[in-house]
């Protein structure tokens, strides 16, 4: 084989007369009678070849015959000499200014007629084509650009937390099932018939153990699993940037953290991150309605239910009627909330309004009552569609409560403080998207918005079981001041411990929660009540979780942590809002990696080698399948 000198992003001016030798793919062909251009590619970039049949040494006709039959994607290998470029200059290449005159062919291998060509100048087939045949996909230089910069990611992680005293170690796949949130997925174990391992949803008990374990700093880019339906940015095997600190308190993690992303934002976008600023998790609900608030655009929900039960309006009334005495930011608690859109009274139509209403609904909300607001003929603030007629004989209280100008809409949402909270907050993201608010992710980043969401809530009801789950995870504490009142509460006590408040913390981007963490327990008795609160009597705490009680007994240090989710960091640094775009071999929508065909069927001896057999019974022919 003639193997490279050079690659094809690498010739320039002073290669001029050299010999060299290129391998690579063909990226296009040009036939001009007695010239014949190919661009060739390879991960570095293009270089241009030229058959030229007036050429000495190419008036071979065996080359030219050769090249002649070459085609898109063949993989071959040249030798031949570099020279200005003849038929001119291509700025848009590095290499642009020469071309490479050949004098020998090699034609490494033919290629079959490829479904689609790797070119990011071409409009791009579906996704499933480009999943299925991953490996055209990725030969766009866009793709490779990503694989790149994971690289560089990985690189600048690792040097980071290398400098500040982190060891790196690896902890199983092969794990025991525990409950974090997510379904698991389980794998069946030959050896112990009856005995699953599951994947771990993160290493999160691993790397608490290796603290007590006097590891003092871990870190570790790992893989996790979690069995969920995938959206566009989750992936049920995704990998996290995992990290934990012995003897540190929440302001320490901070500022460690905050490093880490300075340092990835100067590497990977040349973007000076400056200080993060904080908001309470409380704040970040009443202003945005979603604990991962995204602070590009200011659209602001606000609580107006004093005003709103001054308005006779049977909608308010109902939803003010609700829990009328739980505590305030109580998740039964009946509010209304108002969201002012500027210059919404144009921009959002009678039948954007009707589909919020039926959006909302999707979140547990009957509707969403609207009002514009117009210019009188006074030229004045007029009070328009909707509810108007309810708001016009309190107009004046009504635009004071809620800001509203000449020109607005006004959204509101009347429920329960979680059911109207949830409602309009998701409501919010869908209105900026339609008023246009939303910045287009770009290479270049920006604006960048980060924020700390701290102050959690240790505990949220699951809607449908009605019981108590971790808002992080089990393993999360209270805050410093809330550990008494913690210790201290009653199970049946659903308000007080509704509000107990966790040493939790989130990086939230441009909306995106990119990483999750929190101070730990170290102590066994805090650990317990946790577990009781969960649901989990002693015998099944000690069964699931003796290994984390025991290790806490045994002089666990204070400790706590936090996890990126790289992936999603990646799609930053290269400005895509599609998770499958940043990973080499993604999953679909329904998990499935489409080049592979995995999940697949095994054979009932396989099956049976593992002591289990499946149940699911293929559908007779003909019959119709659900959906
Ligand atoms: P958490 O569940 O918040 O915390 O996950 C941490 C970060 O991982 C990313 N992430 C995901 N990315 C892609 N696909 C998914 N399915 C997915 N799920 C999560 C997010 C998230 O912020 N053990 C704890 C961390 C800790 O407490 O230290 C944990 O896993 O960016």
């Amino acid at each position: 084989m003639l193997s490279r000198t050079v690659t094809c992003g690498q010739i320039r001016e002073a290669h001029i007369g050299q010999t060299v030798r290129l391998n690579g793919w063909v990226n296009s062909y040009r036939d001009h009678g007695n010239l014949i251009f190919i661009d060739l590619r390879d991960r570095y970039g293009l270089t241009q070849l030229v058959f030229d049949k007036e050429d000495a040494h190419n008036a071979q006709a065996e080359i030219m015959a050769m090249a002649d039959k070459l085609r898109s994607e063949d993989v071959i290998a040249i030798e031949g000499q570099v020279r200005t470029r003849i038929g001119g200059e291509n700025p848009k290449l590095p290499t642009g200014k020469v071309e490479v005159v050949v004098k020998l062919l090699e034609v490494l291998n033919k290629t079959s007629n490829p479904p689609f060509q790797p070119d990011d100048n071409a409009a791009l087939p579906n996704e499933e084509l480009r999943l299925t045949h991953r490996y055209i996909d990725l030969r766009r230089p866009s793709m490779q650009n990503v694989l790149t910069a994971r690289h560089r990611l990985y690189k600048a992680t690792r040097s980071y937390f290398d400098e500040n005293g982190f060891t790196e170690v690896e902890t199983p796949i092969l794990y025991k099932s525990t409950p974090e949130g997510a379904r698991e997925f389980i794998v069946p174990c030959r050896n112990v018939p009856g005995t699953f391992y599951a994947l771990p949803q993160s290493p999160q008990l691993f790397k608490q153990i290796l603290m007590v374990a006097g590891v003092d700093r871990y870190m570790q880019i790992c893989r996790c699993f979690r069995d969920e339906d995938p959206r566009a940015d989750r992936q049920p095997e995704f990998t996290q940037i995992d990290l934990e600190m012995s003897f540190v308190r929440r302001e320490h993690i901070i500022e460690m953290m905050e490093g880490f992303v300075r340092r990835l934002w100067q590497e990977m976008a040349g973007y000076a991150v400056p200080k993060i600023q904080q908001m309470s998790y409380r704040q970040a609900m009443e202003d945005y309605g979603i604990d991962r608030p995204d602070t590009r655009y200011d659209l602001r929900i606000k609580d107006i239910s004093v005003f709103a039960a001054t308005v006779d309006f049977n909608v308010f009334k109902g939803a003010l009627e609700k829990g009328k005495d739980r505590p305030a930011f109580n998740s039964k608690r009946g509010v209304v909330k108002a969201m002012r859109v500027p210059g919404g009274a144009e921009k959002l139509t009678r039948k954007m309004t009707d589909g919020y209403a039926e959006f909302v609904k999707g979140f547990g909300a009957g509707g969403v009552a609207v009002v514009k607001v117009i210019k009188g003929e006074d030229g004045g603030a007029k009070l328009d569609t909707g509810i108007a007629k309810f708001l016009e004989p309190v107009k004046g209280a009504f635009l004071e409560a809620t800001g509203a100008q000449i020109g607005d809409t006004v959204l509101f949402a009347a429920d329960t403080y979680a059911v109207a909270t949830k409602a309009i907050g998701e409501l919010r993201q869908k209105v900026a998207r339609d008023m246009g608010m939303v910045p287009k992710p770009g290479a270049e980043g920006g604006p960048w918005n980060f924020l700390w969401v701290v102050d959690f809530p240790m505990f949220e009801k699951n809607k449908e079981t009605g019981k108590w789950v971790a808002m992080h995870h089990p393993f999360t504490s209270p805050r410093d001041d809330q550990m008494r009142a913690f210790l201290d509460a009653d199970v049946e006590d659903e308000d007080t411990i509704e509000g107990i408040v966790s040493a939790g913390y989130d990086i939230v981007l441009n909306g995106q929660e990119i990483a999750g963490g929190s101070v730990r327990i170290h102590d066994g008795a805090v650990q317990s009540k946790v577990f009781k609160l969960l649901g989990l009597t002693p015998e099944s705490a000690r069964e699931k979780f003796s290994f984390l009680l025991e290790a806490l007994s045994f002089g666990a240090p204070p400790h706590a942590g936090i996890a990126f989710g790289l992936d999603r960091l990646v799609m930053n640094f290269v400005g895509t809002d599609n998770i499958r775009d940043v990973i080499a071999f993604p999953k679909t929508q329904i998990g499935a990696d489409l080049m592979t065909k995995a999940p697949s069927q095994v054979p009932e001896k396989s099956q049976s080698e593992v002591h289990i057999k499946s149940t699911w019974v293929p559908p007779a022919k003909g019959a119709v399948q659900p959906g």
